[in-house]
């Protein structure tokens, strides 16, 4: 939600670092994007509603420069259009600033100190440059006045601003909206909304904390608290491959992504595989998960799907009672707690705010939290007790599709490793069934000629759509239906397949499209007769089932795995026709409308 890039240093095309940096936080979301470049003629600003695309075609030009920043804008205050987007300029035009994140107190804000200038546009942003200046008028230096300001702003914000009489520095300043430096090689150094727009310039950064303001210059970075005073903080490395980054041969990144799949479930058994047969988990983890009474599992959209999973393998093999909770609605909804409970937050950013706000009300209450993420220096696994990793490299196309397989196969590890550790027998060689598991994983991908199919005969020229399973087949098929709906906006909604009686079979008629996943013995009569009582209402059902489970109209038979770990692959073909639905339809696959990949607003 919101990208910024940033550079100081020698080079002169500062607009092409920050065009192409821009790009490669697209993903992120955004509806208007902008640049600002400070030169000896002064600074030049350019913005523009809609994709990068179209702010390259308002900057037409190069302008040589060897400082500057960019932004991509997910509205919230303001409609998105190129009055809103940043950068913003202060009356006086000498300072220059963008801004992610939202300022609850910018009315206020406003009343108090900035009633006799005309703003320009509808952000809240704008405030923060308005008042800087303002505190520069009155008599402050630069950085005091920007210190000033961060001190009576409430709210989330990553901001970079130039100054126009200082082409020597850029102050950065962040606020639960990340923001990371990257140091260059002592002429330049580089910032970020994350490392992306950054790696193929450095591989060294330093991670910034709320509430700290960075003067960033050529040849150092200088960050202080909101005191002022001056903070140390030791550099780290992040092996990012750059491939990792690119879409290759691919269309788009969802559809590479899908295929990484099989290759990451392998790369999480190497990085959890102990020396013997089996697994391995930081042994305070497993300590804490074995001695809790119960476990909280806070998550949002894909990840909490990835949580209902979770709390399967937890409760079934290591014993521990598991609550599932949607993140924004825990703080409202909290339950009685256990004594000894423990939180596992599962974020594939790691930088969720609805998920920070529940881990931050955690910490005040005392318990432990555990945070399983994709992202190594994430706010929430920094701020958790201890983190678990998904090595699923960067996901970069707003539908998650390999986090979600990462997030199971890591809590699958996690809950056997612990029963391992409770001397609790596992029927089954883990080990062994992942690994069959990715190789049914790699057979699924290469059929997707099939899933187009199913998706041109079920799901093109329909308005909507259910997704029925029961038991754990129940909680992919929610997956399915969110995957559906944000890609290709046919309304789409999973059920439980015994629920629909209950008031949702209303909603059958004739050719309405009803995807059903059997994958378990003990359910498949069950959900083959809910199948029955909406086809008999006029649906047009697309059956996917296991191998073994299968009947010989069944639209799709995928491969058998353990039948608890069916999820990780049960879900490809529903990933997949989703991508095909949508690409029939021309919609924007990798960047859906209204959707951000990072949501930093609570
Ligand atoms: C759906 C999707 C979202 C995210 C959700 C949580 O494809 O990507 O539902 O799963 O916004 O994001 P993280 O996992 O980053 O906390």
């Amino acid at each position: 939600m919101c990208g910024i890039v940033g550079y100081i240093g020698q080079n002169m095309d500062t607009d092409h670092f920050l065009l192409s940096g821009l790009e490669k936080l697209e993903y992120r979301g955004y509806d208007s994007a902008g640049i600002a470049l400070l030169n000896d003629e002064g600074i030049h600003v350019f913005k523009e509603k809609g994709r990068i695309s179209d702010l390259r075609k308002t900057v037409h030009t190069s302008i040589p420069a060897t400082q500057g920043i960019g932004q991509t804008r997910w509205a919230t205050h303001g409609a998105p259009n190129r009055v809103n987007a940043h950068p913003h300029q202060s009356q006086s035009g000498r300072f220059t600033l963008v801004h992610n994140g939202v300022i609850e107190n910018y009315e206020s804000l406003y009343e108090n100190y900035l009633k006799d200038i005309p703003l320009t546009s509808d952000t809240d942003t704008e405030i923060i440059v308005q008042l800087v200046d303002l505190f520069v008028h009155e008599g402050l230096e630069v950085s005091a006045a920007l210190l000033k300001v961060l001190n009576l702003l409430k709210g989330s914000y990553a901001i970079a601003m130039i100054d126009k009489q200082d082409a020597d520095k850029i102050y950065i300043c962040k606020n639960k909206s990340p923001l990371l430096v990257g140091l260059g090689d002592g002429t330049f150094n580089v910032f970020g909304s994350d490392a992306l727009p950054m790696i193929h310039v450095t591989k060294t950064f330093v991670q910034l904390l709320d509430e700290e303001m960075v003067i960033v210059e050529r040849k150092q970075v200088t960050i202080k608290n909101l005191k002022g005073e001056t903070v140390l903080r030791d550099s780290f490395q992040m092996d990012l491959d750059l491939d990792d980054i690119q879409k290759g041969t691919y269309a788009h990144y969802m559809l590479k992504e899908i295929d990484e799949q099989p290759f990451i479930v392998r790369k999480i058994i190497q990085e959890y595989q102990n020396t013997g047969s089996g697994f391995e988990v930081q042994s305070d983890i497993v300590e804490a998960v074995s001695t809790c009474d119960r476990i909280y599992i806070i998550a949002c959209g894909t990840s909490y799907h990835a949580g209902l999973i979770g709390k399967q393998y937890l409760e079934n093999w290591a014993q521990v009672p598991v609550e599932v909770h949607i993140a924004s609605e825990f703080s409202y909804n909290t339950p009685l707690l256990a004594r000894k409970s423990l939180f596992i937050f599962i974020s594939q950013s790691g930088e969720t705010a609805d998920s920070r706000a529940v881990l931050k009300k955690v910490k005040q209450l005392g318990y432990p939290a555990l945070t399983i993420t994709n992202v190594v220096g994430s706010t929430l696994s920094r701020e958790a007790d201890y983190s678990l990793f998904l090595h699923a490299g960067p996901e970069i196309a707003v539908a998650s599709t390999k986090a979600y397989t990462a997030q199971i196969t890591v809590l699958a590890i996690l809950a056997a490793v612990t029963a391992d550790h409770k001397s609790i027998p596992l029927s089954f060689d883990l080990l062994h069934e992942l690994g069959v598991v990715a190789n049914a994983m790699e057979l699924i991908c290469d059929r997707k000629p099939e899933m187009q199919q199913l998706a041109r005969e079920y799901l093109h020229d329909y308005r909507n759509a259910f997704f029925i399973g029961r038991h754990i087949d129940y909680y992919v098929v929610l997956e399915g239906a969110l995957k559906l709906k944000e890609i290709s906006y046919i309304q789409a909604e999973g059920f439980a397949g015994g629920e629909l009686k209950h008031g949702t079979i209303a909603l059958i008629e004739t050719d309405t499209p009803v995807i059903a996943l059997t994958t378990q013995s003990n359910t498949n009569l069950g959900i083959r007769s809910n199948m029955k009582e909406v086809a008999a209402r006029g649906a047009k059902v697309c059956t996917i089932a296991m191998e073994g489970l299968d009947k010989p109209d069944d639209q799709l038979i995928i491969p058998s795995v353990h039948e608890h770990l069916t999820p990780l692959l049960a879900v490809i073909p529903l990933q997949i026709i989703s991508y095909y639905a949508a690409l029939e339809k021309g919609c924007d696959i990798d960047k859906p409308r209204n959707l951000a990949k990072s949501v930093t607003v609570e």
